[in-house]
């Protein structure tokens, strides 16, 4: 296993490791995003035990001591193995999450005290990066779940959202949509509840320029188009559940 470096968008690097004995032939990567700030920012850690293979590729890009904050979609294995790992090889870095990951969780595993984020706050990392955090509760799945936006970029760095198999390039402008969508078919990852179209189409309306997948290409184009699309297929998995995501607008 190698971990491949390629910057997705100006500052804004892609971590991605393919594990090929998940769902063979296809395969899947797990994928980490590096911030390059003054401060530099981590989205996802990658596991535990890919703890030394992730560390020696961010130093491709930057010092791993001098990161400063750790962030990552949710409180699972593949976002947040190696926080603590981290957080012992970086004297300066913090673990910054929502409000829900860092009382239900990081409050107690993380090795520091967390930063605790509220929904739309923003990091200043400097060098004209700025980084909003957004509550996605349940969306795709975990109650903590939530996505960072980097303003100067227009990027908007997903998590699991649209996870996909197979190790495509770095960044695509090809369609990202169906093949979520059979990974959804496939995996069944997501916690699907009456509100995620909706809350899927609040993260479009920022009309996002490139979308950083976990578990997939990179998508550079209409990101808001391919949000909305995603957004109407959990629609009707809701609907075909018997939610009616309608009914919770109108509420
Ligand atoms: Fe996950
Ligand atoms: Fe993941």
């Amino acid at each position: 296993m190698q971990t491949r470096v390629d910057e997705i968008a100006d500052g804004i690097y892609r971590l991605s490791t393919f594990v090929r004995e998940i769902e063979p032939p296809a395969g899947f990567v797990f994928n980490q995003f590096l911030v390059l700030g003054e401060e530099p920012l981590l989205f996802h850690t990658g596991h535990r035990g890919m703890f030394s293979q992730i560390r020696e590729a961010v130093s491709r890009i930057v010092p791993p001591a001098d990161l400063r904050w750790i962030t990552f979609g949710h409180f699972e294995a593949d976002e947040c193995g190696s926080m603590n790992d981290w957080l012992a090889a970086a004297p300066r870095a913090q673990v910054a999450h929502g409000e829900t990951a860092c009382s239900v969780s990081l409050n107690d595993i993380a090795d520091r005290t967390p930063r605790v984020l509220a929904n739309g706050e923003v990091i200043d990392l400097g060098r004209g990066k700025r980084v909003r955090y957004l509550d996605t509760p349940h969306t795709p799945h975990g109650w903590d779940a939530g996505v960072i936006y980097e303003e100067s970029t227009g990027t908007l760095l997903c998590g699991d959202l649209f996870t996909q198999l197979g190790d495509g390039p770095s960044l695509t402008r090809g369609d990202i949509v169906s093949p979520a969508i059979a990974a959804e078919d496939l995996f069944n990852y997501s916690s699907l509840n009456p509100a995620m179209g909706a809350t899927i189409r609040e993260l479009a309306n920022l009309e996002p320029r490139t979308l950083a997948l976990m578990h997939g290409s990179s998508f550079e184009g209409d990101g808001g188009a391919a949000l909305r699309a995603l957004a109407d297929d959990y629609d009707r998995r809701s609907c075909s559940r018997g939610f009616d995501p309608r009914a919770n607008l109108a509420a």
